[in-house]
């Protein structure tokens, strides 16, 4: 999977070198590309903002830049992958769609995604036009009802998410199957060794016997049954 990201803060995405999407990276399951907008500036400053026409606070992100980044990423991308290899573009923003387990599973079958950081109060909004017009996919992603100060962070996270989910690089795949929002449920409760412990007020504290047993039936069917529970205590909108 190829993942390009556009960003004023490049040093922002570091950690995508470390852990799993780092090893990702060495083993070309990810090729991952990160760019500085401002290389598509032409002004001494490197202008990427300009104050919002019709007044109010903050500053708008200027079309221009982005513009001329879509379309040199977008050549970059097809010397690589064919002159047919369409990205979807990503932008990062509150007020974009729930990104959700589904759409990671969604997007870690895409060949090819782009992500776009806005920071400010936001992109000018002719530059979604212009994707449109120019038969760009585009697509606004949210990670919850909250509003941070720029895209970066959600693009780590939406990385993660999706990465993880590409072939090989999880090793274990079978730990993909039975973890939180894979089925819709919160992941049931989990015990390594010692089956007893005395914790540090002198409590003793025993692990559900039921997972010494080792009958798996059961131990299936309690972990279904606790995954439930969970979820009806703590999301019970996921139930809904
Ligand atoms: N950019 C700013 N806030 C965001 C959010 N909640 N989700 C995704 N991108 C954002």
């Amino acid at each position: 999977m190829r993942i390009d990201v556009l960003t004023i803060f490049p040093e922002y995405l570091a950690p995508l070198e470390l852990s799993l999407i780092g090893k990702a990276r060495r083993e070309r399951l990810l090729d991952l590309h990160l760019h500085h907008l401002r290389d598509w500036t032409h002004d001494r400053h490197r202008t990427v903002d300009d104050t919002p026409l019709g007044g109010g606070a903050g500053m708008v992100m200027k079309p221009e830049p982005w513009a001329e980044a879509f379309a040199a990423v977008r050549e970059q991308g097809r010397a690589q992958l064919g002159a047919d290899a369409q990205p979807l573009i990503v932008f990062p923003n509150p007020a974009g769609a729930p990104f959700t387990q589904g759409t990671a599973r969604e997007w870690s079958e895409r060949e090819w995604i782009v992500f776009a950081c806005g920071r400010y109060e936001g992109i000018d909004e002719r530059v979604y036009e212009h994707l449109a017009d120019e038969g760009y996919e585009v697509a606004l992603a949210s990670l919850g009802d909250y509003v941070l100060n720029g895209g970066e962070v959600a693009v780590l996270a939406i990385t993660e998410a999706v990465v993880r989910l590409v072939p090989g690089v999880v090793g274990n795949a079978e730990s993909l199957v039975e973890e939180s929002h894979s089925d819709g449920l919160l992941e049931y409760p989990l015990y390594t060794r010692p089956a007893r412990w005395t914790d540090p007020a002198g409590t003793v504290r025993e692990a559900p016997e039921i997972l010494l047993s080792g009958d798996h039936g059961r131990i299936a069917a309690w972990r279904r049954e606790q995954s439930q529970l969970r979820t009806q205590q703590r999301r019970p909108d996921l139930l809904a």
